[in-house]
């Protein structure tokens, strides 16, 4: 999980989800999926709700937990400030305990990543194939654990300028691996203002997830079928992609 983000919360909850996410189109393709759905969706870790807030204003029957008190009550306060109604919990991917079933169950932005070990994913998988109605299917993406990218940023300070709502800030991450054997990186994340005063830090331990442990993973949970596309696209997941985006389905009949 993030272990810590600091600063004051409301900007920080605000700076965070903008700064941290300028780049990604996923909130676009989970509220689409989301609209598309069969049935009630639930987002699984949904965090500050910056993605679940917006299934809500699209009309969706969703839910989301998070297994952070601080996380949901930050999108309860958003939650309220937009006059949306959450229907969330506290509750940790290895145990959902949902109490209807969902035709989708998204888990968004490398948070399937935060897993620690084998044991733990496949707890995750078979907890998420429970809540999920028959047909029903899980999505979620990680990133591409690229070589490259290994060899050339970590163990440096990356930055970055970013302009949100017209005000610049610099975000620095620093990646380091902490057991090369185990796959498991530490990811610092500093932004700071135009004053150099910093706004928000948090660190966060991740499991890096090449193509083929997930296709094991699949292989080894209960779901029937899944597939792998890359960047949000319909193109089946290659090289070129930085983003692999799975959806595991339950059997009809199951
Ligand atoms: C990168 S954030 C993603 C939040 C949200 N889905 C989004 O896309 O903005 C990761 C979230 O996963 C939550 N998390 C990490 N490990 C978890 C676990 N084992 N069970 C439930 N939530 C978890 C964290 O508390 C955090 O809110």
């Amino acid at each position: 999980m993030t272990e810590r983000i600091e600063g004051h919360r409301g900007e920080r909850a605000r700076l965070y989800d903008a700064l941290l996410t300028a780049e990604r189109e996923d909130v676009e393709f989970y509220v689409d999926l989301a609209r598309r759905a069969d049935g009630p969706v639930l987002e699984a870790a949904c965090g500050t709700g910056r993605i679940y807030l917006e299934l809500l204003a699209a009309g969706v029957d969703a839910d989301g937990f998070d297994r952070s008190r601080d996380m949901l009550e930050i999108l309860r306060e958003s939650a309220a400030e937009r006059g949306l109604e959450p229907s969330v919990w506290q509750a940790d991917l290895t145990d959902v305990g949902a109490d209807r079933r969902y035709a989708l169950v998204t888990c968004p932005f490398n948070t399937v990543m935060h897993l620690g070990s084998i044991d733990e994913q496949l707890a995750a998988l078979r907890s998420i194939y429970d809540a999920l109605a028959p047909g029903g299917r899980f999505v979620f993406d990680v990133f591409v654990p690229s070589f490259e990218v290994i060899c050339e940023e970590y163990g440096t300070w990356q930055t970055e300028s970013v302009e949100t709502d017209g005000e610049s800030y610099e975000v620095r991450t620093h990646t380091q691996v902490l057991d090369e054997l185990e796959g498991r990186i530490l990811v610092e994340t500093e932004c700071y203002d135009a004053d150099g005063s910093l706004v928000f830090a948090s660190e966060d331990r991740l499991s890096l997830l090449p193509k083929r442990h997930l296709e094991l993973l699949a292989r080894c949970s209960p779901f029937d079928s899944w597939s792998a596309t890359g960047d949000f696209s319909d193109e089946p997941l290659s090289a070129d992609h930085s983003i692999q985006v799975w959806s595991l389905r339950r059997a009809d009949d199951a």
